[in-house]
């Protein structure tokens, strides 16, 4: 009996050991899909709506306002206006605040609007600092010097980047992964961590950054010829 008991107790810990352990994993895409991915909110509690893509884009507008910005986008957009990235050496057109799918990147990224704010019923549930872009924890004033610049022309005449023919990964080309010719969030991270486009135990990220994902600095390298 005592030995039962005994086994019991030590597969509970071991179960809790193998939870506590896949946690980190889990944060990290697979490169599988959605559906279990870092964006698959359908089992948290905040999530009303139980579904996987309803927190980002609904089918039908029913008279709300976001689907206006397309792809029939159903999470309310940040307001804030942001310190955008600035330098000397800059070549390409950079525009004066966030444009279209780093705006809806930012929707949650940047701590202003609540995670189940989509559907149009307001919410209450914030994302985690550690999830936010850096430098974006002071919601008054949201500063992007820090990041990679964003919404900025990818200059195909600058000789310091690569030609815009060439592989994105496996997310087809360069130029692919732009939007209407600019670098935005999208450009480095697959949100839906599809196959063939987000590498596995990365930040969803196009292109793996070290030899176990990919070969060292994999992405930067792929735009940038350094
Ligand atoms: C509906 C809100 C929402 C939107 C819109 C959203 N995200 Fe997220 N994202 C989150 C939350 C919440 C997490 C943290 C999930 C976790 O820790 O399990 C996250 C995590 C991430 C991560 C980290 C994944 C990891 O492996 O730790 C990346 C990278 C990311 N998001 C990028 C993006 C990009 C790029 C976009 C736009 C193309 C975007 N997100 C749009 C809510 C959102
Ligand atoms: C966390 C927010 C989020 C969730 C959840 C989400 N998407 Fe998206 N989706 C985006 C963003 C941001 C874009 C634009 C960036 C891009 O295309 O990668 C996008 C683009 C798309 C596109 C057009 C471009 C493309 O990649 O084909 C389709 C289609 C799409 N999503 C379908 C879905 C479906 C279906 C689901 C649910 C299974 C889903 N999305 C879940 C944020 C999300
Ligand atoms: C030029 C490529 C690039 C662009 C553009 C980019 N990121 Fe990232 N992002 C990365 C890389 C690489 C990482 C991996 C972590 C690191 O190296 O700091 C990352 C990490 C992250 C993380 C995880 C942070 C953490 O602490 O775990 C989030 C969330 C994220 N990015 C969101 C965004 C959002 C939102 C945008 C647009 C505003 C964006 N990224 C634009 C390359 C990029
Ligand atoms: C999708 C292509 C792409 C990827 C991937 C990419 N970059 Fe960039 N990066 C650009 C573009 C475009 C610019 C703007 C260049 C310009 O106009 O001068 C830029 C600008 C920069 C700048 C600022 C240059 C300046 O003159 O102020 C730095 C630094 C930089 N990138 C570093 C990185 C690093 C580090 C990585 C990998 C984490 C990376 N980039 C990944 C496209 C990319």
């Amino acid at each position: 009996m005592r030995h039962i008991k005994r086994s019991a107790f030590f597969l509970t810990l071991l179960a809790a050991v193998l939870f506590a352990a896949s946690l980190p994993v889990l944060a990290n895409g697979n490169g599988n899909g959605i559906t279990g991915s870092p964006h698959d909110f359908s089992g948290d509690g905040w999530n009303s709506s139980g579904e996987i893509c309803r927190v980002c884009h609904a089918p039908h507008d029913q008279g709300r306002t976001t689907g206006l910005v397309g792809l029939l986008w159903n999470h309310t957009l940040s307001t804030a206006t942001y310190t955008m990235y600035s330098s000397s050496t800059l070549d390409g057109a950079i525009d004066a605040n966030p444009t279209g799918i780093s705006k809806m990147c930012l929707g949650c990224h940047d701590g202003t609007v609540a995670l189940d704010d989509f559907d149009g019923h307001g919410g209450t549930t914030f994302i985690g600092t550690g999830d936010q872009v850096p430098q974006l924890q002071d919601a008054g004033n949201p500063d992007l010097r820090a990041t990679h610049p964003i919404s900025i022309v990818y200059d195909t005449t600058d000789t310091g980047l690569h030609p815009t023919s060439n592989n994105m990964g496996t997310s087809g080309t360069i130029a692919d992964v732009l939007e209407g010719g600019k670098v935005q969030c999208s450009s480095c991270h697959d949100v839906h961590d599809s196959a063939g486009e987000a590498v596995a135990n990365t930040k969803l990220l196009r292109v793996g950054q070290t030899s176990g994902t990919g070969s060292p600095s994999g992405l930067c390298l792929t735009c940038h010829d350094k």
